[in-house]
């Protein structure tokens, strides 16, 4: 386990914790997303965290994915990927925050904030410079979040997937520079 405070950890996920993994996303992901699609968000958790794809995100070399776990219990995951380029950002070296989801019930404590800042320190050490990610612009906690972090604007997209609500379908990039 890595600590990150005295109440949070992460632990390293295992090919071994896919059911676990399935089963707390099953709960967290609808909690923050379900009023965005037409299925509620069915079809993105079933093939986000069916065993084929976390078996072939945790082959990824360079990514990391870990469970969140606060004063003991899983509450979370989070997942990044080193060395993923932002197309059109300064050609430095950069790490992707690609998941990171807590349960309902604990957010706004600081967790989310206090793994950011433990992410900083390790892309630092490691002699990277920039963090970014793709956020959802219509789900203003995450936005803000990121926001109140630091985070800035580079572009966006849309996301593809039909079941997602049209109004909701634009994606930011944004990222944060480090040194
Ligand atoms: C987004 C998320 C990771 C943030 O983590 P968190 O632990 O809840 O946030 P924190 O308590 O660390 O908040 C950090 C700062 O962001 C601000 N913030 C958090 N939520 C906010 C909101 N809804 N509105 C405004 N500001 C907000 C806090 O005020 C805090 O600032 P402060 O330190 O000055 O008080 C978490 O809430 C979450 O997992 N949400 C659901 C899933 C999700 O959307 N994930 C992101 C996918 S890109």
């Amino acid at each position: 386990m890595i600590k990150i405070t005295e109440n949070i950890h992460l632990k390293v996920i295992t090919t071994k914790d896919c059911e676990s993994l399935f089963e707390l996303m099953k709960e967290v992901y609808p909690l923050a997303y379900s009023h965005f699609w037409t299925d509620k968000g069915n079809w993105y958790v079933n093939t986000q965290y069916a065993k084929e794809n976390i078996l072939k995100e945790l082959l990824e070399e360079k990514a990391a994915y870990y469970f969140i776990v606060f004063k003991g219990e899983i509450i979370g995951n989070f997942r990044i990927i080193w060395d993923e380029k932002l197309e059109g950002l300064s050609p430095t070296k950069q790490v992707k925050l690609h998941r990171i989801y807590l349960h309902q019930k604990t957010q706004g404590n600081g967790i989310g904030k206090s793994i950011l800042a433990w992410l900083e320190k390790e892309a630092i050490k490691k002699g990277y410079e920039i963090i970014w990610l793709d956020a959802m612009n219509e789900q203003p906690q995450a936005f803000l979040f990121y926001k109140k972090l630091g985070y800035k604007y580079h572009s966006h997209t849309f996301l593809p997937y039909d079941l997602l609500f049209k109004n909701v379908r634009k994606m930011s990039q944004v990222y944060k520079i480090l040194i």
